[in-house]
């Protein structure tokens, strides 16, 4: 490892599908041993068609791997050794039947064995035709291996072999080994999406806020704020620089995480909108959605007559507010905890406040969400809806961190 943290020598497993493209792998591999990557390849049967495990193994200097059930190379080296020894698993070409198998987790044969067994970053270069690429299918996979944390690099635009026009062609060499640079720079820690908002502004607000009554008193919500600390704490270690606005909480601010402490929604509204520019906008925090009209100096005493009546303005929406602005982050992304009607209401937020996401969960009673450890979301977006298993909040966190990487790569 180096001083900036780059692997010194990346160990590559390289899968190649059988697409056209498939013939480029070989220039691929003579590049990232120029890189100083070592490069064992796999070839799917039907990259067989295109290219031989003889010139693989010839410029890889390594044998090639094709077969799930061999027995020498299961005795010699299995799939789950395969992934273990490599710090990134890169496919390229990444055809459109390995990625529905990838998205829906199938494993009938060796790539598609190894890539549901392991635990390292995958980065798919994929190759296929326009019509194909732009296939509802092949989109919800896209999507579902983005949110996956799956990296991407390209497709690319242009002509194809098949004499057609459009997105679809697999990245140019310089690109996929740039990208897998990029991918193996920064840390050996691969259930963190690694280094992949590395130069990216990732701006969360996180907690309650406190909206004062009197010098003593005030109104608050239930958030603890552990969300948005894990929020975080998981875009910092995905490289990105990271400025968290927050409410009052009991949590540590992370390390290395620019931490703005606010009391107050406008207090919240005004350090978020001063943070700007950002690359993305996390509002995780519970934002007190009114405020007392006039607080009162000192301590509102208590007298026999009638309590005192509070009267409350309306907050201003940070939400709505960011995604509005003229220095709109790429990708915005707002929270919803509902009580009841959750796809719906997060559906009407979606869209009354403009942001890209709504993180719906739900916080009725028995749910334990605000202040517990774990959570139940839902990624809302204009085009469906995506429900994420019950999990830790940084689990949810790192899910959510790799989610954006994949939407700004
Ligand atoms: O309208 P509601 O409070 O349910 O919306 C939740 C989303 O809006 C959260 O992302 C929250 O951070 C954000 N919000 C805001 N400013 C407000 C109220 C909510 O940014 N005043």
């Amino acid at each position: 490892m180096t001083d900036d943290g780059t692997l010194q020598n990346p160990r590559i497993l390289l899968i190649v599908s059988g697409g056209i493209a498939a013939y480029k792998a070989l220039d691929l591999i003579r590049r990232l041993k120029d890189q100083g990557c070592s490069v064992r390849v796999i070839l799917t049967q039907a990259a067989m068609q295109f290219i031989t495990p003889l010139a693989a193994s010839s410029l890889s200097g390594q044998k090639v791997y094709s077969e799930i059930f061999s027995l020498t190379d299961e005795a010699e080296i299995g799939h789950i050794r395969l992934s273990r020894e490599a710090d990134l698993v890169l496919v390229a070409p990444a055809t459109a039947d390995l990625m529905a198998k990838m998205a829906s987790g199938h494993a009938d044969d060796l790539a598609s064995t190894v890539l549901l067994a392991t635990d390292k970053r995958v980065l798919i270069a994929p190759s296929m035709n326009v019509r194909m690429w732009e296939h509802a299918a092949t989109q919800r996979n896209v999507a579902t291996l983005k949110s996956d944390g799956v990296l991407f690099v390209g497709p690319a635009e242009g002509d194809m072999a098949c004499g057609e026009y459009g997105l679809g062609r697999m990245s140019e060499i310089t690109e996929i080994v740039a990208a897998v640079m990029g991918a193996v720079s920064g840390s050996t820690n691969m259930s963190a999406p690694l280094q992949s908002l590395k130069g990216k502004h990732v701006l969360v607000t996180a907690g309650p806020t406190h909206e004062p009554i009197d010098d003593v008193r005030y109104i608050a919500n239930r958030s603890s704020g552990k969300q948005g600390y894990a929020i975080a704490h998981a875009a910092k270690a995905a490289g990105a620089r990271v400025t968290l606005v927050s409410g009052p909480t009991s949590i540590p601010p992370p390390e290395g995480v620019k931490h703005i402490s606010v009391l107050t929604a406008q207090e919240m509204r005004d350090a978020t909108m001063e943070a700007l520019p950002a690359d993305v906008f996390i509002s995780c925090a519970a934002v007190a959605d009114w405020r007392v009209t006039k607080v009162s100096a000192g301590k509102i005493k208590k007298s026999k007559a009638r309590p005192p009546q509070i009267d409350l303005t309306e907050n201003p929406d940070i939400l709505t507010e960011v995604s509005r602005s003229s220095s709109r982050p790429r990708l915005v992304i707002g929270f919803a905890a509902e009580t009841d009607a959750l796809i719906q209401n997060a559906r009407t937020k979606l869209s009354k406040k403009g942001c890209d996401i709504i993180v719906a969960n739900d916080v009725s009673s028995g749910t334990d969400v605000m202040g517990g450890e774990e959570n139940t979301v839902h990624i809302v977006r204009a085009s469906g809806v995506e429900s994420w298993p019950k999990s830790s909040k940084s689990d949810v966190a790192r899910k959510l961190v790799a989610l954006c990487a994949g939407e700004l790569s």
